[in-house]
C-alpha cells in the first residue's frame, strides 16, 4: 500500500494541544488499516518567529510542498500583535495557502443533535443545522492587487486592499462548489454584494454559467448582508454556500456559533496538485486565553483529521469512522469546559483524544 507523507504544522497557543491528538486518530488509523502514513513535523507562525525569524521558515514550505497533506493546527497570539503586517503568524497561514494554491476553503458546520443546547442561540434556530461553507482562499479582498499604505507630507495616510476576481478565479471555486453540493442536499447559495460590487457581479455571472453543467443542483444568489442575517435566522434554509474570501471569512465564524462552540469545527483548505493537496485545521484559532492548560476542545482538530482522510487521501469510509467516534464519545456523555453543561462528564484534551481513540480502534 502507498505511503503518505503527512506535514504536521501544529502552531501556537491551542495548536499545540489539539494537532498532537488529531495526529493520534491519524495513527490508530494507520495501524488498523495498514495505510502508511509518514509524519513530519514543522514550524509555522509564532513559533517559527521565535525560533527562525519568520513565521513561514523555507524547510517549511518545501515540508509541505512535498507532502500529500497538511495537518495544520492554529498561529498567532499576543506576544507576535505588534509586529509588523508582513512578520505576524498569520502570514505563515496565508502563505502556504498562496505558495501551493489552496483556493478553496470547506468549513462544515453541523449541530449535533446532542448539542443544541451548548449554542447560545435558540433551539428552533440551530436545530437540523448542516452548512458547509466554502471560500474562495487565494484571490479576493485579502490577496488583491493593489495594496498598501503611502504616507503622506503632512502626516495623513491612505492604505488599500481590493477585492479582485478572473472569471477562471471564480470558476474553479465554483466548480468546487457544485462538485461539493452534488454529494450533500443539493442547494448552492452563492453569496455576493453584487447590487454594489461589479466584482460581485462578475461572480454571479459566472457561478451561474458554471452552474448550468450541474442542473441537478438548486443554485440561487444571495446577497451577503442578508446571507449574514439569514444564517441565524433560517440555518437549514442553507446547504452549501460559496464566496469570496473575507465574506466566507465572516460567515464561517458566524455558522460555527450554529454548531454549538468553534471547538466542533474543522476546515480543509484544497488545490494545488490537481486539487488533491490540502492543508486540514480547526476553524478555532490558538485561543490565548485557555492556551497550555490542557482543556481544549481537540473534536475540531480530530475532524479535520477525518476531512483528510476524505479528501486527501480518498479514505472516505476511515473518515466516517472517525466521524462516528466523535459522535458516541459526545453520545456518553463526555465534554470538554467549551460544550460542558450540568450532567455531563468533564474531560480534558488528552482524555478527550483518548476515549475518540478507543472508539475508532473499536470500529474496525
Ligand atoms: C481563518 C483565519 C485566518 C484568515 C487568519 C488566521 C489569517 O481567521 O482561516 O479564518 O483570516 O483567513
Ligand atoms: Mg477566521
Amino acid at each position: 500500500m502507498a505511503t503518505y507523507k503527512i506535514a504536521v504544522l501544529p502552531g501556537d497557543g491551542i495548536g499545540q494541544e489539539v494537532t498532537p491528538e488529531a495526529r493520534k486518530v491519524l495513527q490508530l488509523v494507520a495501524k488498523a488499516t495498514g495505510l502508511g502514513l509518514e509524519f513530519e513535523t514543522a514550524l509555522i507562525g509564532g513559533s517559527a518567529i521565535d525560533a527562525a525569524g519568520t513565521p513561514l521558515p523555507p524547510a517549511t514550505l518545501a515540508l509541505c510542498q512535498g507532502a500529500h497533506a497538511i495537518l495544520f493546527g492554529a498561529v498567532g497570539g499576543p506576544k507576535w500583535d505588534n509586529l509588523p503586517q508582513e512578520q505576524r503568524p498569520e502570514r505563515g497561514l496565508l502563505g502556504i495557502r498562496k505558495e501551493l494554491d489552496l483556493f478553496a476553503n470547506l468549513r462544515p458546520a453541523t449541530c449535533f443533535p446532542m448539542l443544541v443546547d451548548a449554542s447560545p442561540l435558540k433551539r428552533s434556530v440551530v436545530e437540523g443545522t448542516d452548512i458547509m461553507v466554502i471560500r474562495e482562499l487565494t484571490g479576493g479582498l485579502y490577496f488583491g492587487e493593489p495594496r498598501g499604505r503611502e504616507e503622506f507630507a503632512d502626516g495623513s495616510a491612505r492604505a488599500v486592499n481590493t477585492m479582485a476576481y478572473s472569471s477562471r478565479e471564480i470558476e474553479r471555486v465554483a466548480r468546487a462548489a457544485f462538485d461539493v453540493a452534488m454529494k450533500r442536499r443539493k442547494r448552492l447559495a452563492s453569496v455576493d454584494k453584487a447590487n454594489v460590487l461589479v466584482v460581485s457581479q462578475l461572480w454571479r455571472e459566472v457561478v451561474t454559467r458554471v452552474g448550468k453543467d450541474y442542473p441537478q443542483v438548486q443554485p440561487e444568489h444571495v446577497l451577503v448582508d442578508n446571507c449574514a442575517m439569514a444564517l441565524v435566522h433560517k440555518a437549514t434554509h442553507f446547504g452549501t454556500n460559496v464566496t469570496e474570501d473575507t465574506f466566507g471569512q465572516l460567515l464561517s465564524d458566524e455558522a460555527a456559533i450554529l454548531a454549538g462552540s468553534m471547538g466542533m469545527l474543522p476546515s480543509a483548505s484544497l488545490g494545488g496538485k490537481g486539487g488533491r493537496l490540502g492543508l486540514f485545521e480547526p476553524v478555532h484559532g490558538t485561543a490565548p486565553d485557555i492556551a497550555g492548560q490542557g482543556v481544549a476542545n481537540p473534536i475540531a482538530a480530530i475532524l479535520s483529521a477525518s476531512m483528510l482522510l476524505r479528501y486527501s487521501l480518498d479514505r472516505g469510509p476511515d473518515g466516517d469512522r472517525i466521524d462516528a467516534a466523535v459522535l458516541r464519545v459526545l453520545e456518553q456523555g463526555h465534554r470538554t469546559r467549551d460544550i460542558h453543561s450540568a450532567g455531563t462528564k468533564l474531560v480534558g484534551t488528552i482524555e478527550m483524544g483518548d476515549l475518540i481513540c478507543r472508539e475508532v480502534e473499536k470500529s474496525y
